[in-house]
């Protein structure tokens, strides 16, 4: 198969992530070079997943492995695929020294002559229940700096840290195109991968991601309204029926792709607490503080309804919190109905 390179605009060259990584580093002269590299990795961590998922109908890589994770739920082939190009190319990076992730109980330490000063936190692949019926779906990565000393092996401590202590975190998109969108807390970066020669790429220069204050989208699973507390039932209730600026309604089921196009619309999406998940479904440390970092840094909120969502104290690793997360305008309004 051949593809052909796409025709980009005459006056914005593209900037592969090379060399826009090369730039930021530059332009902070306390930077290592440690976090560049991780996130090269992580650069071809997306570019490998991407292809597994590209090729998934071809190559049996559609269906469950039996197994379920500590969470209860199914792992899919490509959860578990997902999960070992992160872990295989995480482990070859000397600065990193170890990793949790969505899909396994406990946190992992690489080596113990792997004196690495960061660990990662992902979910190797985030909407897996839409993977099997080409719908897009996501990863997500969290980078932090670890607390215990360099000399031994990681701790559990050094990955239950608060959201605000990340330095860095992002996701990638399978969608339409394949998308790595990433901060370090000077703003967000979104790359698009250009597929005929396999760099991810900004496509206009160096503009970064801002999100309107105001949102018209709200993404929530309605199914379950009647396990909704009654605030919440009134606050989706206002959200499309107020006069000013109506809402209208968008899920994908995918945490990734509905965040990523409220992102760039304006909207909220929010996984509220029902009768059935007490403490809402997402998960604090590989899905809601990456979003809130990527969310805040682009001008949005991402709370509990309560607390900033980077402020939660985490207590378990796989903890879940309930979340809205968004526009400014739309979040502000929910902890409202909620107090
Ligand atoms: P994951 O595929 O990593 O387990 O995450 C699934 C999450 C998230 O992607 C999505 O927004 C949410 O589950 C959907 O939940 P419902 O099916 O309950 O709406
Ligand atoms: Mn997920
Ligand atoms: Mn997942």
């Amino acid at each position: 198969m051949s593809v052909e390179a796409p025709i980009y605009s005459e006056n914005s060259l593209p900037v592969n992530i090379q060399e826009h990584l090369r730039t930021e580093q530059r332009m902070h002269p306390e930077a290592t070079g440690a976090l560049t590299s991780i996130l090269t990795d992580l650069s071809r961590v997306a570019k490998s997943v991407s292809y597994l998922v590209n090729t998934a109908g071809l190559c049996d890589s559609y269906g469950q492995t039996g197994r379920v994770n500590i969470q209860g739920e199914s792992v899919i082939k490509l959860d578990a695929r997902a999960n070992e190009q992160f872990k295989q190319i995480l482990k070859s990076n000397p600065n990193v020294a170890g990793y949790a992730s969505e899909e396994e109980d406990t946190f992992v330490p690489f080596n113990k002559d792997n004196r690495g000063k960061y660990i990662v936190w992902f979910d190797p692949l985030d909407g897996s229940s839409n993977f099997d019926t080409n719908v897009s779906i996501g990863s997500i990565f969290s980078i932090y700096q670890r607390k215990s000393p360099e000399s031994r092996l990681v701790e559990i401590d050094d990955f239950l840290q608060k959201g605000e202590e990340q330095v860095c975190a992002g996701y990638f998109l399978y969608g339409t195109s394949t998308m790595f969108v990433y901060t370090t807390g000077h703003g967000v970066f979104g790359f698009t991968l250009d597929p005929s020669v396999g760099e991810f790429v900004l496509p206009n220069g160096y503009s970064e991601i801002k999100t309107p204050e105001i949102g018209k989208i709200y993404s929530v699973n309605e199914a379950n309204i009647n396990k909704w507390d009654q605030g919440v039932v009134r606050y989706i209730n206002d959200l499309k029926t107020r006069a000013d600026n109506p809402c209208s309604a968008r899920y994908v089921g995918s945490l990734v792709a509905d965040f990523h196009r409220n992102l760039l619309k304006g909207g909220v999406y929010l996984y509220p607490r029902d009768s059935k998940n007490p403490n809402g479904k997402l998960r604090l440390n590989c899905e809601l503080n990456p979003l809130a970092f990527i969310a805040e840094q682009a001008g949005g909120m991402a709370t509990d309804g309560h607390n900033r969502i980077m402020e939660i104290e985490p207590r378990e690793l796989h903890q879940r919190n309930q979340v809205v997360i968004g526009s400014k305008n739309e979040v502000e309004l929910f902890e409202k109905y909620l107090s």
